[in-house]
C-alpha cells in the first residue's frame, strides 16, 4: 500500500516565532491519522522547527536544494547541509522555482540525482500552466516534466520519490482542479510511470495533489483513487485549517 501524505509548503512565510508556534499548535491538535504529515519551513527555520517537532509525527522538510555538492553558489544550500541538520525530505521543482528561479527539467534532473545520492527523499513537483490546459496540452507537458526530470533514474529510485501534481493555474488562486480533473491527471501520471517502470513501481508511488486545497474541498479530492494526499500552500499556514485538511484523508 502506498503512503498517504499531507505536506504543508510554507513558502516564504512565517518568521522564527511563527514557525515554532505553528508547529507547537499543530502538535497540540494533531489527530491520529494514517497520513504522513510534513511541513516545509524556510531554510533559516529548519533547525528550530525540527527541535519543535522532535519526537512527534510531524516531519520537517526543506523547500529546495542545489544540485552541486558544494562550492561557489552564493545563497544556495546543499544536500549535505540539509542532511547535517537532519532533513530527510526535500521539495524539488515547485512551479514557483521553475517560474521565478529558472529551474528547468535539466537542472531538476541533476537535483534528483543529488538527492538520491544522499538518500534524501524528494517531493517532485509537476504541473501545467493555464495556457497548456486551454490548448489541451496538459498531459504532454506533465509527461515531459516527468520524463525529462526523472526517467533517467533506475526503478529502485522510486522508493525515494513522491510526486506532487500542482496545476499552476490552481496555485494560490482559489481555483482548484475538480476532483475529476485531479484524478484524470493522477491516473495519467501513474500510467506514464507504469509504461516505463511497470505496474508495481507505478502503484507504489504516492502522488499528491496541490493547488488551493482547503478544508472544504480536501476530502473530496483525497477520495479519488489515484490521489494519495496533498501539498498544501496557503491553508497550511493555519493549524486549524491544516488539521482539517489532514482529517480529510
Ligand atoms: P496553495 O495551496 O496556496 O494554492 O499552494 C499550493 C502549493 O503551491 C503547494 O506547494
Amino acid at each position: 500500500m502506498r503512503k498517504k501524505i499531507v505536506a504543508g509548503n510554507w513558502k516564504m512565510n512565517n518568521d522564527l516565532k511563527k514557525s515554532t508556534e505553528l508547529i507547537a499548535d499543530l502538535l497540540k491538535k494533531l489527530p491520529k491519522t494514517e497520513a504522513e504529515v510534513m511541513v516545509a519551513p524556510t531554510f533559516v527555520n529548519l533547525i528550530p522547527a525540527m527541535e519543535a517537532a522532535k519526537g512527534s509525527a510531524v516531519e520537517v522538510i526543506a523547500q529546495n536544494m542545489h544540485f552541486a555538492e558544494n562550492g561557489a553558489y552564493t545563497g544556495e544550500i546543499s544536500a549535505e547541509m540539509l542532511k547535517s541538520v537532519g532533513v530527510k525530505t526535500v521539495i524539488l521543482g515547485h512551479s514557483e522555482r521553475r517560474a521565478y528561479f529558472n529551474e528547468t527539467d535539466e537542472s531538476l534532473a541533476k537535483k534528483a540525482d543529488t538527492a538520491l545520492k544522499h538518500n534524501i527523499r524528494m517531493v517532485f513537483c509537476i504541473g501545467e500552466e493555464l495556457a497548456d490546459r486551454k490548448a489541451d496540452n496538459h498531459f504532454k507537458v506533465v509527461e515531459n516534466q516527468i520524463k525529462n526530470g526523472l526517467f533517467h533514474l533506475p526503478a529502485d529510485a522510486w522508493k525515494n520519490i513522491v510526486l506532487a501534481y500542482e496545476p499552476v493555474w490552481a496555485i494560490g488562486t482559489g481555483e482548484t482542479a475538480s476532483p475529476e480533473q485531479a484524478q484524470e491527471m493522477h491516473a495519467f501520471i501513474r500510467k506514464t510511470l507504469a509504461d516505463k517502470y511497470g505496474k508495481e513501481v507505478a502503484d507504489s508511488v504516492s502522488i499528491l495533489y496541490g493547488g488551493s486545497v482547503k478544508p472544504d474541498n480536501a476530502k473530496e479530492i483525497f477520495a479519488k483513487a489515484d490521489v494519495d494526499g496533498g501539498l498544501i500552500g496557503g491553508a497550511s499556514l493555519k493549524a486549524d485549517d491544516f488539521i482539517a485538511i489532514i482529517n480529510g484523508i
